[in-house]
């Protein structure tokens, strides 16, 4: 959980709401379901273009808790394209020695794309210097939900006192607990919302909103949102001018 506070810094984690497939179909007359075919294929552009950017961790918001409210068809397609993204893309990330992270309620996915995410997961457990990370049945709420079941059941237990909560212990234990906090989240297509993402990872996150829809999204729209980090100063609650001097005693 550090603070990534110089502005001379790059961000090390960002996080990306993989919004408007669906508008992105529509607007050239196909069906949603291509939308979702076309943005999956932006996925693999982006993982590369993250390790040629030096970025170590990437997180991508794949599927919420909220989307399970879609229509029933187009839930088994998302669900389809997930089990076939990580059985063709397993083999280039063991390749790109990227580790493959889940967060969310994964164990209520269906079982066939829990499998191959399970087999992903394992294959890829070896490398550690970078991290794919994709949110599936994820829900901000939900996080907390369990994480306090997990920190109630300790107390209970007696392993834990109510005394010593603090925010440490309470990051320690939502699904991100191994990650650092996003430095930058992006979100397709126009919305400018979070949409139950990273919400209580993001307090101290920069936001770029573009209208490109997800299946354009390219490197170089990637490179636009780090620029527009790289001009943002983070203060983490601090006065520019002290943020100026720690950035000149680090030359
Ligand atoms: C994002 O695209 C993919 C998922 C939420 C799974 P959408 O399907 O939300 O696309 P729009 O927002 O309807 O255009
Ligand atoms: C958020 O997008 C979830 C994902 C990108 C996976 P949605 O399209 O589901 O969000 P809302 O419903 O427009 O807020
Ligand atoms: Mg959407």
């Amino acid at each position: 959980m550090t603070e990534n506070a110089s502005k001379y810094n790059g961000p090390d984690h960002i996080g990306i709401i993989m919004d408007g497939n669906g508008r992105w179909a529509q607007s050239q007359g196909l069906s949603r379901i291509k939308g979702h075919r076309q943005g999956v294929e932006t996925c693999p552009r982006i993982i590369e273009a993250c390790q040629e950017l030096d970025i170590h961790y990437l997180t991508l918001y794949a599927f919420s808790a909220e989307n399970w409210k879609r229509p029933e068809s187009e839930v088994n397609a998302l669900m389809e394209l997930l089990e076939l993204f990580l059985m063709n893309e397993t083999e280039t990330l063991v390749k790109q020695r990227v580790r493959l992270h889940a967060i969310g309620r994964v164990e209520d996915l269906p079982a066939r794309p829990r499998a191959v995410l399970k087999k992903a997961m394992d294959v890829t457990r070896k490398f550690d210097e970078w991290h794919l990370t994709l949110a599936l049945n994820y829900s901000s709420r939900n996080e907390i939900v369990d994480a306090t079941k997990s920190i109630a059941a300790k107390v209970a237990a007696g392993k834990l006192d109510p005394k010593d909560l603090d925010w440490e212990t309470i990051s320690n234990h939502l699904y991100t607990k191994e990650m650092p906090d996003p430095d930058l989240i992006v979100r397709t297509s126009g919305e400018t919302r979070l949409s139950n993402f990273l919400l209580m990872q993001s307090a101290y996150a920069e936001f770029y909103f573009t209208a490109t829809c997800w299946p354009d999204f390219t490197k170089t729209h990637l490179e636009e949102a780090i620029s527009y980090y790289n001009n943002r100063e983070r203060r983490f609650g601090r006065t520019g001018e002290q943020i100026d001097v720690e950035a000149s005693l680090s030359f």
